[in-house]
């Protein structure tokens, strides 16, 4: 079983037009939409492998009711608690040159009480299930509460017991904040300007990421996975880390290649795969995520197929200290 939380899904809307040019009007064909989320796409990667997957978070307002109809006819099973507010639009713009142009309200506040209510909600279904879950946090969360992520690990490991697999998928304050706590994520996903915004230097080398794993701040962390687009990724899990190298492939939209990572590494661990397949799988969903045209998308066939051509080199000790 994998849970997922998503505490600021969107309705995504991508408009094409021929141009785009600032303070005029700019008339388009009818967009794309679809529902958006980190959660929810990792959820979707995982159902799409075969994982029994509950995907779980807010939705608000005429949006967030719009989202709960477009998310019946997903793969995975849903526990949305309706809160305050409007759930949030995140618009884009594809001109004929390719030029992106980005529109992402916040959506709606976490308060103090909705964060109390989503995670006792994710607590008590947990314990409902045989076995406990493996816990996907996934995206950004509008609150004040620069240390919610923090709180969640901690009350998840009060409440489900030390054993509890949490990943993460979060950044900026969230991130910091979640990995100064005592209790750490399982496993966790940034890219590598994610990484390089978490320690506060500039990498642009995988050689660098190496180098910074053994960073204070990523102490206790079981298994991390700095991803790094279409050269692949460098993890660390216990001891070990491996460089992983990927073939080449004719991208089409890599938008939430991380989260379909982040679920095929949900859908591995809760098999109980080894690391080799968990990593194989991670980086297989991402690529076929950029095989596709939709987000957070993966098709079983193209993973079962690049997942043979994955490259894994565990980096001796010697390289690494
Ligand atoms: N251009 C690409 N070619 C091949 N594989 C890719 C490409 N982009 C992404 N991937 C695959 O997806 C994984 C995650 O991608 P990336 O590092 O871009 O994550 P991300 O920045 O968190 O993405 P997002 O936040 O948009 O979901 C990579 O490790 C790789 O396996
Ligand atoms: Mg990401």
């Amino acid at each position: 079983m994998i849970v997922t939380v998503t505490l600021n899904p969107s309705m995504d809307s991508i408009y094409f037009t021929d141009t785009f040019t600032l303070g005029e009007m700019n008339r388009c064909s009818n967009p794309i939409k679809a529902v958006g989320g980190k959660g929810i796409n990792a959820g979707r990667t995982a159902a799409i492998l075969g994982g029994n997957v509950t995907a779980m978070g807010v939705l608000a307002g005429l949006n967030g009711e719009s989202i709960r109809t477009a998310l019946e006819q997903e793969p995975f099973q849903t526990i949305f608690l309706p809160i305050a507010g409007e759930s949030r639009n995140a618009v884009t713009v594809m001109d004929r040159k390719k030029n992106q142009t980005e529109i992402v309200e916040l959506g709606p506040e976490i308060t103090a009480e909705t964060a109390k209510k989503i995670i006792d909600q994710v607590i008590d279904f947990s314990l409902e299930q045989k076995k406990r879950p493996i816990i996907a946090l996934c995206g950004s969360a509008n609150t004040k509460n620069e240390r919610l992520y923090h709180d969640y690990l901690q009350q998840l490991n009060e409440q489900l017991g030390s054993n509890i697999k949490v990943l993460t998928d979060i950044s900026g304050k969230q991130l910091h904040n979640a990995l100064k706590s005592p209790i750490k994520p399982y496993f966790i996903k940034p890219n590598i300007h994610e990484f390089a915004e978490l320690l506060n230097v500039s990498i642009t080398t995988k050689n660098e990421i190496v180098k910074q794993l053994s960073h204070p701040i990523l102490q206790g962390i079981p298994f991390i996975l700095v991803s790094c687009g279409g050269d692949g990724a460098i993890a660390k899990y216990q001891e070990q880390i491996f460089d992983i190298t990927l073939p080449m492939i004719d991208v089409i939209n890599p938008t939430g290649s991380g989260d379909a990572t982040v679920g095929g590494v949900a859908f591995a661990l809760d098999q109980d795969f080894s690391i080799e397949e968990t990593l194989r799988y991670a980086m297989a969903c991402g690529m076929s995520n950029a095989l596709e045209q939709a987000v957070g998308y993966v098709s079983i066939e193209n993973v079962a197929l690049l997942k043979n051509n994955i490259i894994i080199r565990e980096i001796s000790e010697m390289f690494h200290v």
